[in-house]
């Protein structure tokens, strides 16, 4: 699975990288980017990331 953050729509909130920091990080710009895949034991907060952005920047992927 990945997951992809539309950087149009994110609005340096965070949430994400709170909730999955093994897949999300801020970058130099304060807006979230993904610089992981998401193995399996990662499944379940990669989803609570999506499910906490407020502004539904980010998307799962098989
Ligand atoms: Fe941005 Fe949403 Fe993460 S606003 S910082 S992609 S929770």
């Amino acid at each position: 699975m990945k997951a992809i953050v539309d950087r149009s729509e994110c609005i340096g909130c965070g949430l994400c990288t709170e909730a999955c920091p093994e897949v999300f990080r801020m970058g130099d710009d304060d807006i979230a980017e993904v610089y992981a895949e998401i193995d399996d034991s990662l499944k379940s907060s990669a989803v609570e990331a999506q499910d906490s952005c407020p502004v539904s920047a980010i998307t799962l992927e098989d």
